[in-house]
């Protein structure tokens, strides 16, 4: 098939027959299994995810009642009665399972001699030393922990390390502004805070600890800091230092009470596991709330059957673990299997566009999972990169966060997968705690840029704004009616929300903010968001936070954001922005708000567009018409549709002239 012959998305007709499985441990080998399966996880729910949930995983105490649900309230309780541990799960139980001498993790740092891998049992021994750690300064069962760190192992550990003992982590990317991490961390309520000094990134130094101490003048809950050493600041000492409150990691491991042994807190399966805070379409981040027994046998289960992840695989997610991807997919899921996973420090463009086809040569990668935008910019680079390397262990690849362009998946196809390998395109969210959609490997016919069907248990529906079931290829809403076992338990402190953003709008079921189709065959079409939320580069922004970023800024009068379609980040952010009376419009100015944004929030936020604005499109009861600027942020500059209800028109002129200034 040829890369030049794309066609867009709505009249995608091609269609990939599945390979074969060569490997004999594949659970799902043919459509007519997965069928099988998902008719039976359909009639008989809770006998399949009882099955599921006592394959996979080891549970202290069986648990006695499968599943109490109520989609209204809500009130969602999987597999009560029984107690386990997340930790234990991931790695005692492996050790006694032969996988004592097995490489759980290999780390590949950004310098590319910088690779550490650690067995099951150097894991194992490594997370006990944390738990100890987290101990002996206070924190126990139910407490948060924050941990604001770059992608090294430390991380791993310390989620581990955390689950171990009950403690409940909160990850807080580590490209978030010192503002950002000090709402996540005030809301959780956060003990302690792991951090580290800095970050390497494209071969820059980025002060991290720096971030975090100013965050931390307002955490009154946080009561240590844990910091690694990453850039080697210990020994130059040049580092700002609270001597009752901060405490260098290797120092802390180091101490003559931190044992390798620390048994594991038996957990409810309802018990809090982690907060993961995700953007909405109002206010601030949500904290959303994942618990223990459900979320672990749905990563388990996921990542067992979409990625076909087998015993001797060598399994590589690029996720950052600060998103929830590399939580389920890094961390949980492939760990929980007894797999070998992978984890990278830098990004794909340094020191030279390779460094992923590199990383998967060395280590021979069979599974690799990335983001449509991260292949998007690879495509650029030409055929050269992907040309220099080995690619033939991979055996199954995937892709996550946003919808895949056909011409993105072909070359994918093509020239990573060499058309042998199967694509699964991945449709889940932070909410739902692993993989709802999406295709299994060597079952499904692929349809590219098409998630195709939902996996068995997940009972996914495109509704109307009334509720009733939409008709083949007619877009709604995506939803999910039966409650599934990896579902979000809750909105951190705040019931209200939980219940207002995803059980009101359609009584009894799940609202993924979503919009979506399903063609005649019942594959899946993802449209993107139908809320205030941008989809940048598969990172996910509401346009709320940023507006009051921007309005926060003294010369601001008021502001409005919207996406706008972008070839490689998928959506960028453009901001409108009206100035106070006396304030002038300057291209300094401008520079000064897109760095505002950038501090305020962190450098994913940054308005790509930033376009002042004497008036935005209002109507007479003062509401912006965010239909209006989406479109001229999209390039229109006539046909906007219904405007009679403006106050003013002349306001879309004026918008449109204003735009074609842009640089
Ligand atoms: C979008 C990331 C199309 C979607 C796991 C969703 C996708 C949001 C896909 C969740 C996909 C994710 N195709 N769109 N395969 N995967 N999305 O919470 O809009 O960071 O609602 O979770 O990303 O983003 P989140």
């Amino acid at each position: 098939m040829s890369q030049h012959n794309i066609i867009s998305m709505q009249d995608e007709q091609r269609l990939f027959t599945p390979f074969p499985s060569k490997t004999a441990g594949t659970h799902i080998r043919s459509l007519e299994e997965y069928k099988r399966q998902y008719t039976r996880s359909m009639e008989d729910n809770e006998g399949f995810w009882a099955e599921r949930a006592n394959e996979l995983l080891d549970w202290f105490s069986p648990f006695t009642t499968v599943l109490e649900a109520d989609m209204d309230t809500p009130d969602i309780r999987w597999f009560t009665g029984g107690t386990l541990n997340v930790a234990h799960n991931c790695l005692d139980r492996h050790l006694e399972l032969g996988r004592k001498d097995k490489t759980a993790l290999i780390w590949q740092g950004e310098p590319e001699g910088d690779v550490i891998t650690y067995t099951y049992e150097q894991l194992y021994e490594e997370v006990c030393k944390f738990a100890n750690v987290l101990k002996k300064y206070g924190v126990g069962k139910g407490d948060r922990v924050a941990l604001y760190m770059p992608m090294i192992p430390e991380l791993t550990i310390a989620m581990l390390a955390c689950v171990r003992i009950g403690a409940v982590h909160s990850i807080v990317f580590a490209g978030f502004s010192a503002l950002s991490l000090q709402s996540r961390v005030v809301d959780c309520e956060a003990k302690i805070l792991v951090t580290a000094d800095a970050v390497l990134r494209s071969g820059r130094v980025i002060p991290l600890k720096s971030n975090a101490d100013d965050a931390l003048t307002a955490c009154p809950s946080v009561e240590h800091v844990v910091v690694v050493d990453r850039a080697g600041t210990a020994e130059q000492g040049n580092l700002e230092w609270k001597e009752e409150r901060d405490i260098w990691w290797h120092q802390a491991m180091q101490q003559s009470d931190i044992k390798a042994f620390c048994e594991c807190e038996p957990m409810e399966s309802e018990d809090p596991l982690f907060i993961l805070y995700t953007s909405g379409s109002t206010g601030k981040p949500k904290g959303v709330v994942h618990t223990t027994g459900g979320y672990l046998t749905y990563a388990a289960h996921t990542s067992q059957w979409v990625f076909d992840i087998q015993e001797s695989d060598v399994y590589w997610c690029t996720a950052d673990i600060g998103w929830i991807t590399g939580h389920s997919y890094i961390v949980y899921g492939p760990l929980a299997l007894g797999a070998t996973t992978v984890m990278f420090e830098g990004v794909p463009s340094f020191p030279s566009p390779d460094r992923f086809w590199n990383i998967v040569e060395k280590f021979g990668v069979t599974i690799f999972y990335t983001a449509p935008t991260v292949i998007r910019a690879l495509m650029r680079e030409g055929l050269e990169w992907t040309q220099r390397h080995d690619l033939s262990s991979l055996r199954v690849l995937g892709t996550v966060g946003e919808p895949i362009n056909p011409e993105a998946w072909i070359w994918y196809y093509e020239n990573i997968g060499k058309n042998k390998t199967p694509i699964v395109d991945t449709w889940w969210q932070t909410e739902t705690g692993g993989i709802m959609i999406a295709a299994l490997p060597f079952a499904t016919p692929l349809k590219p840029g098409s998630a195709t069907l939902p996996l068995p248990g997940i009972d996914a529906r495109i509704v109307r704004p009334d509720g009733s079931d939409a008709e083949p290829n007619e877009g709604g809403h995506l939803i999910i009616r039966k409650p599934w076992p990896g579902m979000l338990r809750g909105v951190f402190g705040d019931p209200e929300r939980y219940k207002s953003t995803y059980f009101e709008r359609f009584p009894g079921m799940y609202e993924s903010g979503d919009g979506a189709r399903v063609d005649n065959d019942g594959y899946f079409w993802i449209m993107g968001r139908l809320d205030d939320v941008i989809n940048v580069s598969g990172h996910r922004m509401g346009t709320a936070e940023i507006e009051s970023a921007l309005v926060a800024h003294p010369t601001v009068a008021e502001a409005a954001v919207v996406g706008m379609p972008h070839p490689i980040k998928g959506e960028s952010i453009y901001a409108y922005v009206t100035l106070k009376a006396d304030e002038e419009e300057t291209e300094e100015l401008r520079a000064q708000l897109r760095t505002w944004v950038r501090k305020e929030i962190g450098p994913i936020a940054t308005p790509e567009v930033l376009q002042f604005a004497e008036e935005l499109p209002k109507t007479r009861s003062g509401k912006i018409m965010r239909r209006i600027l989406r479109k001229i942020a999209s390039g229109s500059t006539g046909d906007f549709g219904d405007t009679s209800t403006l106050a003013d028109p002349s306001v879309i002129t004026e918008l449109v002239e204003g735009r074609t200034e842009l640089t």
